[in-house]
């Protein structure tokens, strides 16, 4: 189980404060905290339940339904492959496959992703939320390469 630090709980503060009044916050707080810290830690989920006057259940349903949420830190870079429709119809199964073998034992967080709006030029990807259209696995290699270089 991770611990959230000093600076995470304060960030969770100030997410909490700033938005705990919005109509519908729990889905914009999440998003803002993950966009701060990388992930949802579970620690958070409890002073999330609290703010929202939610139960831990319904805020942890929410985290764990949508798979844009990650409860760990990401290691490394984030790559996220789409396996939405459009992208499945255009090799992205195979690209799933060529990227986990890729990836396997590097430094990097391989995700899937549902759709990165590129449907037009699926097979798509991003890397560290920088988005790759039409990505074949020797474009997918290429820019593994290029993130290798610039660690
Ligand atoms: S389905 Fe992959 S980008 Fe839309």
């Amino acid at each position: 189980m991770s611990t959230t630090t000093g600076q995470a709980q304060h960030t969770i503060r100030r997410v909490l404060d700033e938005k705990r009044d919005m109509p519908g916050a729990l889905l914009p707080i999440l998003h803002t905290i993950q966009d701060a810290l990388g992930h949802v830690p579970p620690e958070a989920v409890p002073e999330i339940a609290e703010a929202l006057n939610l139960s831990r259940a319904e805020v942890h349903g929410v985290i764990t339904y949508y798979h844009h949420f990650r409860s760990e830190a990401p290691q490394g870079a984030v790559v996220q492959v789409c396996r939405a429709e459009a992208c499945q119809a255009c090799g992205s199964d195979a690209l799933w496959e060529h990227a986990s073998q890729k990836t396997a034992g590097q430094h990097v967080t391989l995700e899937p992703v549902y759709c990165l709006g590129l449907c037009a030029a699926a097979p798509s990807m991003s890397i560290n939320d920088k988005p790759y259209a039409r990505v074949s696995p020797s474009k997918f290699d290429h820019l593994l390469a290029q993130l290798k270089e610039a660690a």
